[in-house]
């Protein structure tokens, strides 16, 4: 794998769980991840917790078709990087199956051997620090980090344990904006925020949450454009054309 080093800044990024979405970002992007956010994004789960290695191959796969100028990262699902075997096998899976050009993963210093290893094993890492959702049961418990001391020293120590494992960049989510300005000041690894600082080397959002999707969405998100609103209005007037039999009409039929 070819080591990822980026020669513009700031990193644009954003996610994609298919095909489709990939080509309409591609040409925009720098990095577009294929999250397991998927999991309650995509599939309206409460958790990321439940997305499988084989659901995100399958994902990532379609993505991958969608990409011509983007890197592509693929995120590690929850139990799939336990020890450092099953870490190795299931990343080699990931990379062999869609051709990304790195996996992510969550954690600091309990994953930091486990991303050496993969790195030494020429798989390219990016790392997940801040709020770690793969950690987080229900929706109730999406909390910013870094409030207590406690909180912004296990912060900094994470990115400390990722940036010496040799992760090539990593995302920084939802903390308190003082310990992420400390964070791009301290650290030389590319920080991608997300909730984080105005001021890190990247921004990375969720698709769906950037073009409205869903009405409840956390505060660093910024809706570019309302979705949700403007399919109901499609989505309304197409009944209304098909009760009132204004559809189809002779445009619409094979005369
Ligand atoms: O799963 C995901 O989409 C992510 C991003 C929000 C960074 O990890």
């Amino acid at each position: 794998m070819n080591k990822i080093i980026f020669k513009k800044k700031p990193i644009v990024c954003l996610t994609a769980y298919n095909r489709f979405s990939a080509e309409l970002i591609d040409s925009y992007c720098d990095l577009i991840l294929v999250g397991d956010s998927l999991g309650m994004a995509y599939y309206g789960h409460t958790s990321t917790r439940s997305v499988s290695l084989e659901d995100i191959i399958r994902h990532a796969k379609s993505v991958k078709k969608g990409i011509s100028n983007s890197l592509l990262v693929v995120d590690m699902p929850f139990g799939t990087y336990r020890t450092m075997n099953s870490a190795l096998k299931n990343a080699k899976k990931i990379v062999k199956e869609t051709k990304c050009d790195a996996v992510k993963l969550e954690g600091g210093i309990e994953v930091k051997g486990i991303i050496k290893n993969l790195v030494k094993n020429n798989i390219n890492v990016m790392g997940h620090v801040g709020l770690m959702p793969q950690k987080v049961k229900t929706k109730k418990d999406y909390k910013i980090k870094g409030k207590k001391r406690i909180e912004k020293l296990k912060i900094l120590n994470d990115l400390e344990s990722v940036e010496n494992a040799g992760a090539f960049a990593v995302v920084l989510e939802a903390v308190k904006h003082d310990v992420a300005e400390i964070a791009v000041k301290k650290f030389k690894i590319p920080i991608i925020g997300i909730g984080a600082t105005n001021n890190c080397d990247g921004q990375i959002l969720v698709l769906e949450d950037m073009l409205g999707f869903f009405s409840k969405v956390p505060k660093f998100v910024k809706k570019y454009m309302n979705f949700q609103k403007q399919a109901k209005e499609a989505v309304k007037k197409y009944c209304e054309d098909v009760r009132s039999k204004k559809f189809p009409s002779k445009r619409n039929i094979y005369i």
